[in-house]
């Protein structure tokens, strides 16, 4: 396969395509990435020599761009996007443009292109929220009801992947996943923030009663997931991807993680909630299960320990990124006093 992979510099993208760099040498990958504040090639170091990867700056939104990187591709794999949640409500344009805009300029060239496979990644988020006290879960009928700006421009972008392909014919699968966590995850997110402000000493700001509730993912798992669609998934399909069957509170993750650091529970500080903020997800894997053979193979009390091993053993990559731009987004978001309620 010679694959465009969007927004590999970012944490899903670039444990993509490391994974697929390692499980298929044959292919080769071509990493199209803004380097936006979540981009970074430090995750890529250890592949970026190899003559079958290359790396092109550019925007997704600049179609002349897109069409040049497009000229030897048969596959397609959209990761970027703006990804985060709380950024999306200070300041929505970026997400309308690069997600939905963004979508629509790589659609219109792939089309244009004739790629074989257009595999679009998208997020449970979506679907809006559950009941916190309900069992109901996220398939692949559920109606989309997003309700941040981030989740909006997700469904938007979804929407449009599903014209292109009853309108046009492009040759698209979707994947809708649950939150991730793994290596190289933008502190920014609540399991790498929370992390690492507790190797610094500093404490984790929880959202709320922190009584909402992800389905959480180790990121190899939605990597391995994503490769089992492109090479037996159904054209025009759409499969939901999520963890093991536990539902942990946000509460309960963070305290997982003081533990292990060896911090108590007087490092948890509880702010101001985020507005809209979804109470539960959870996700319903059936579909990939049976139709695939896919299911998750990382346990969360496992790899949740690995992963700030992880952290802990590169402070070097996080340390760089909290000194710079951060900075002035942590203190717009949590207020000098940490957004305290
Ligand atoms: P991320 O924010 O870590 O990385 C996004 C990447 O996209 C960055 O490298 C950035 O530079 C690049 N990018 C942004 N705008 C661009 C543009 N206009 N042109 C080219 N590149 C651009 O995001 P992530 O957490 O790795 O998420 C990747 C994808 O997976 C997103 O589409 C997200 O919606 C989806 N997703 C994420 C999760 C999660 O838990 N993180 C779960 C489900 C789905
Ligand atoms: P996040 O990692 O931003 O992912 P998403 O909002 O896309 O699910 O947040 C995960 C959960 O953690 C969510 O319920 C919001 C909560 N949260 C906090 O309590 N404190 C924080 O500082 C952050 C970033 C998130």
């Amino acid at each position: 396969m010679n694959l465009l992979v969007t927004g590999g510099a970012g944490f899903i993208g670039s444990n993509f395509i490391l994974y697929w760099m390692r499980t298929h040498p044959e292919d080769s990958v071509i990493n199209f990435d803004k380097l936006t504040y979540a981009g970074n090639l430090e995750n890529l170091k250890e592949i970026e020599n190899l003559p079958n990867y290359v790396f092109i700056h550019g925007d997704i939104c600049d179609t002349n761009a897109v069409i040049k990187a497009l000229a030897d591709v048969d596959t397609v794999v959209h990761f970027a996007a703006e990804s985060h949640v709380d950024r999306s409500i200070l300041e929505s344009s970026p997400f309308i443009q690069t997600n939905i805009v963004g979508t629509h300029v790589l659609l219109e060239a792939s089309l244009k292109a004739g790629v074989k496979r257009f595999h679009h990644v998208s997020t449970d988020e979506v679907f809006g929220s559950l009941d916190i006290h309900d069992s109901k879960k996220f398939t692949e009928a559920t109606p989309y009801d997003p309700r941040s700006p981030y989740s909006a421009s997700k469904a938007s972008s979804d929407h449009l992947v599903r014209a292109y392909y009853h309108t046009y014919g492009l040759p698209m699968t979707i994947t809708n996943c649950s939150n991730n966590y793994g290596p190289y995850q933008f502190p920014e997110k609540l399991i790498p923030l929370a992390i690492t402000n507790s190797i610094e000493g500093k404490k984790v700001p929880v959202y709320g009663d922190g009584f909402n509730i992800r389905d959480w993912l180790y990121v190899e798992d939605h990597c391995r997931a994503i490769d089992l669609v492109l090479q037996k998934g159904k054209i025009g399909e759409t499969y939901c991807i999520g963890g093991t069957d536990q539902d942990f509170n946000n509460l309960t993750i963070v305290k997982k993680i003081l533990s292990f650091l060896g911090k108590d529970e007087s490092f948890i500080e509880f702010v101001k909630d985020r507005p809209g903020h979804d109470r539960r997800y959870a996700i319903n894997w059936d579909k990939i299960h049976k139709e695939l053979g896919w299911k998750p193979l990382h346990d969360v009390d496992t790899w949740l320990m690995k992963t700030i091993e992880w952290y802990k053993n590169n402070q070097q990559w996080w340390r760089h990124i909290k000194s710079g731009e951060y900075q002035t987004y942590y203190k717009e978001q949590y207020g000098r006093n940490g957004g305290k309620t």
